[in-house]
């Protein structure tokens, strides 16, 4: 959006191994308890700019916990994130998206009470930039033709895609520079979940940095640049989008999952 796309290193492409993508966000070795519960084991990832990077796995896996992790709403045990070459670790969530980092939350968490447009005004609280922001809420209306139609309606009257949409619009409204969504395709119909993975293809497009956490995989595999495999905390694979139908199997059969 307002943001600049031009990124800040720390460290170049290797001398003379070619133009390699820079990682926006690197989480180094993290590991997250809750008490005793070891939720995140020794997780590694790295996230390149203009890319969509996945987080897959099933229930419990630690996904939610990574992502928590990483905007400072959980406090890591051990282990490192970075974001634009900056040492993040534990910072508070308003850093986080202060410093361009934006977090779509599981179950959409909308202000039910507020309007569609008061929900994407409040998106942009945060921000300095009110006129960028107020170009920004006409940008989300022609991403989200619907949320137009519907931006006098409460938002707690929204269908569950609309919603969605809703809860992508406002995590957008604080500009982030990495777009964090967990599980976007929970609890929506099939063809619902097609326009959100769509929609995402198109922010790619449109030059955004996504992070997903979804439990769809097979589906996301078809469309990610990088994924990682997540199962009992740890990293258990790691995939790109062109991966042969053998290797696919072999995904299929890690997470579980009966296409
Ligand atoms: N606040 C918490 N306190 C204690 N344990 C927790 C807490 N949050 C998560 N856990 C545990 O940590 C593990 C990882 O949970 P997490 O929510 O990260 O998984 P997930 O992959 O996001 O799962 P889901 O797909 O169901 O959302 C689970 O065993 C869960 O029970
Ligand atoms: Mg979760």
């Amino acid at each position: 959006m307002q943001r600049e796309t031009e990124s800040s290193t720390r460290e170049g492409p290797a001398p003379g191994a070619g133009p390699s993508p820079t990682a926006l966000l690197e989480v180094d070795h993290l590991t997250t308890r809750y008490g005793p519960i070891e939720a995140v084991r020794d997780v590694s990832l790295r996230v390149n700019e203009g890319e969509i990077t996945a987080i897959l796995g099933p229930n419990g896996a630690g996904k939610s916990t990574i992502l928590g992790s990483i905007m400072g709403l959980v406090r890591p045990t051990s282990g490192k994130v970075h974001f634009v070459g900056r040492d993040v670790t534990g910072s508070e969530p308003e850093t986080m998206v202060r410093m361009g980092v934006g977090l779509v939350p599981e179950g959409r968490r909308l202000f039910k009470e507020l309007t569609v447009s008061d929900n994407l005004r409040l998106g942009a609280a945060t921000r300095k930039d009110k006129d960028a922001a107020k170009k920004d809420l006409e940008t989300m209306f022609e991403l989200f033709p619907i949320l137009k139609e519907r931006r006098g309606q409460l938002a707690g009257l929204l269908s569950g895609g609309e919603a969605q949409q809703l809860a992508i619009a406002r995590t957008m409204m604080t500009a982030p520079r990495l777009l964090c969504l967990d599980e976007p395709s929970l609890g929506l119909a099939p063809r619902l979940v097609d326009a959100v993975f769509d929609l995402l293809k198109d922010l790619r497009q449109r030059g955004y940095t996504i992070l997903l956490v979804e439990q769809n995989a097979l589906q996301v595999l078809e469309f990610a640049d990088h994924a990682y495999v997540l199962r009992n905390g740890r990293v258990q694979m790691e995939a790109k989008g062109d991966s042969t139908q053998d290797e696919r199997e072999l995904l299929q059969a890690y997470l579980g999952v009966k296409d």
